[in-house]
């Protein structure tokens, strides 16, 4: 073997471990980072050395040429599936009907397991290197999706033979066909979902859905980009050691590097396996995955030939089902709520239904765009579904259900808290009530307002902000310059010293820099760090009050969208008098320091890189010297700064006869 090919197995035997201890152990050694470092040396190593590249390589798994259609693939050993036992009973009656059979004298051994909610695949195994991957199809013969769970990366393209928790190590085997679940997780769904809605592209219903739409493409590109997993639970078939039992098989998969769900257990008669089922029915919640119950599967192999199997389902394995997580019923009415951040959401208000053994009468309809895509009308017959903390929601309308005075619903322009004006962003889903006193919105407000990096008044807790608002001691945040320290100190739990020190803290907050205020006013999309800019650029808040969008995104960092929050955040009157009413209570805004104005009316354009100051220096200098910063060219820019690597903002200034000062002469300038 040469240094080169010695090197690249070196490293995928060390990413191949990597990958065992995080899918399989779920106990990583190193960091994400240290582990791309990893890939990295040896996709450079491949891309040297393409002759050395083999299917089994870990950089293998970014996708194939796409497919016209999938292979079909026959499974040697019929694919089934479960029956259900739907309660506790049916459980118990699967459990005495395999005692009977059985005529076993002890205890039936149990494996049980949490039901996946995805899909099952059988993937073959030649000489431990992954050679074909299938769907379970109508359970003889299933779809050839091999590229597609190449790309999924707990499937190990080769299997290893790593140490079972009893210390064993077991060879690889000729041949295994292995089956089990493909699924994605609530998180990765969810942002899957999200990027999905941000290109327009309808959202998946659920994760098994997203998981069988990324597993059924053609390009298996597109499946490599999506979150999916994969657990094993099941041997079809097996040239190799001689396994006794299911759990033994699973302990040996794992040592292969197949994951197998770490939740699984052994259950000793029905006792112990309704005490798994009840345990998981209520945690259900708390995994990372959606599972729709427990499978229950008799442990002993030789009981289970005993036991046999009928044409679709194992007389040795229950699927025991969780109640549903979902329920149909008639929308009464469409409410608009207000959030603390300002977002107005469409809530259903429904008839009154049990989901899951909790009664259900309102649901998340989201937004607008939810409400139009799903076409959901007031009347309407509706799929409602909850998953644990998470607020219940309308999945779909049940079209056929849909009665003649069915009415659309459209979220009202003004807030239904304190009719204040509401707004929605060009390019965003989210409609927001903009006033800083609505009283939805007001004790976030505040509490942003008094935080350490705005207004810093200390001694202002989230709990106190709670019950001045209550006690209606104030009802914004300009309310704090008016307060009398008796008022604080009647409140419940107040010590005249805290009461002393809290009026303290406000007064001191009085004398503060533009910035911090302008930061404190909480306007969507200004954080700390655009609000100091702002404070650079238009030095006074009035003046900022009166700037156009226009004017605003010629700084360098507002763009359409923030320059849109900010006017809309100042032509609401309601935000305005609370600004009067800070100054009026003696809040004094000291601007940002102005040392010298030599660069006033001057407005500058930085392009292309530096070499002895950052861009962000660079424009600090101009602003402390009285001039402004812009992000384009225009024609009143007055000089183009143009560093290395420049493009079109240099085009642009030749074309309007714009001064371009280089490096050098900028330090002059300033200088
Ligand atoms: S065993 C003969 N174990 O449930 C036994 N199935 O309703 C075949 N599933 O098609 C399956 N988690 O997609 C088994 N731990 C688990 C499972 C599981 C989810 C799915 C699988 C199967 C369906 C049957």
């Amino acid at each position: 073997m040469s240094t080169i090919q010695k090197q690249i197995a070196t490293l995928r035997d060390e990413i191949d471990r990597h990958n065992y201890c995080y899918y399989v152990l779920d106990d990583p050694q190193i960091s994400d980072t240290e582990y791309d470092v990893l890939m990295r040396q040896l996709q450079q190593l491949e891309k040297a050395n393409p002759q050395l590249v083999t299917a089994d390589s870990p950089t293998q798994r970014v996708g194939a040429p796409p497919l016209e259609k999938f292979g079909t693939v026959s499974h040697r050993v019929p694919m089934l599936s479960l029956e259900n036992a739907m309660n506790e009973e049916e459980f118990l009656a699967f459990h005495e009907r395999t005692k009977k059979t059985l005529e076993a004298a002890d205890e039936i051994i149990y494996v049980a397991e949490p039901k996946l909610d995805g899909l099952a695949v059988e993937l073959v195994y030649e000489d431990g290197l992954f050679s074909k991957g299938s769907t379970r199809g109508d359970g003889f013969t299933g779809e050839d999706i091999t590229q597609n769970l190449r790309t999924v990366r707990s499937i190990p393209l080769r299997l290893g033979q790593h140490q079972t928790d009893t210390g064993q190590s077991v060879p690889v085997p000729s041949i295994l066909e292995v089956r089990g679940e493909v699924f994605m997780e609530k998180k990765g769904f969810r942002h899957l979902n999200a990027a999905r809605l941000k290109e327009d592209q309808a959202p998946f219903a659920n994760p098994r859905n997203a998981a069988a739409g990324s597993l059924r493409q053609l390009d298996s590109s597109i499946t490599a980009k999506r979150p999916l997993k994969f657990f094993c639970y099941e041997v079809g078939h097996l040239e190799g050691p001689d396994l006794a039992s299911h759990w033994d098989t699973l302990k040996v998969l794992r040592s292969w590097g197949l994951p197998v769900n770490p939740n699984i257990a052994l259950c000793s008669g029905s006792e112990e396996s309704v005490s798994y089922y009840r345990r998981w029915e209520e945690k259900r919640d708390t995994l990372p995955y959606e599972i729709d119950g427990i499978v229950i599967k008799v442990n002993d192999f030789t009981q289970r030939t005993n036991l046999g199997v009928r044409s679709r389902s194992p007389r040795w394995a229950v699927a025991g089902k969780f109640k549903a997580q979902q329920a149909t019923t008639v929308v009464e009415n469409i409410e608009a709520s207000v959030g603390r951040t300002g977002a107005v959401t469409p809530v259903a208000i429904l008839a009154p239904v049990n989901v899951g053994g909790v009664t259900v009468s309102r649901a998340t309809l989201h937004n607008q765009d939810e409400i139009d895509r799903k076409d959901v009308r007031i009347g309407d017959t509706v799929l409602i579904q909850r998953a644990g903390d998470v607020i219940p929601e309308v999945v779909k309308i049940i079209p056929e259900k849909r009665s003649a005075d069915a009415r659309k619903y459209t979220l009202p322009g003004k807030c239904p808290v304190c009719d204040g004006t509401v707004h929605r962003p060009q390019g965003e889903a989210v409609a927001r009530c903009q006033n800083v006193t609505c009283p939805a919105q007001v004790k976030g407000r505040i509490k942003h307002f008094v935080s350490k990096r705005a207004m810093d008044i200390d001694g202002l807790g989230a709990k106190l902000i709670d019950q001045m608002v209550d006690a209606g001691l104030i009802a914004s945040f300009a309310d704090l310059y008016y307060l009398q320290q008796e008022e604080l100190a009647n409140l419940e739990r107040m010590a005249q010293k805290s009461a002393e020190n809290i009026m303290y803290a406000i007064d001191a907050s009085r004398e503060t820099t533009s910035a911090r205020f302008l930061y404190g006013l909480g306007i969507r999309n200004v954080g700390e760090h655009l609000a100091n800019v702002l404070a650079r650029q238009f030095r006074t808040v009035d003046t900022l009050t009166a700037a156009t969008a226009e004017e605003l995104e010629t700084v360098e960092e507002v763009g359409p969208i923030v320059a849109d929050s900010i006017v809309t955040f100042f032509a609401s009157e309601d935000n305005c008098r609370v600004i009067d009413r800070c100054r009026a209570g003696g809040i004094v805004l000291q601007e940002p320091e102005a040392t010298e104005d030599r660069l006033a009316g001057q407005t500058f354009v930085f392009t292309g890189s530096m070499e002895r100051l950052s861009r962000q220096e660079a424009q600090e200098t101009v602003s402390k010297l009285g001039g402004k910063s812009a992000g384009s060219v225009s024609k009143k820019t007055s000089f183009v700064v143009s560093g290395t690597g420049t493009g079109n903002k240099l085009k642009k200034a030749r074309e309007l006869g714009v001064a371009v000062l280089t490096e050098e002469e900028f330090l002059e300038l300033i200088e």
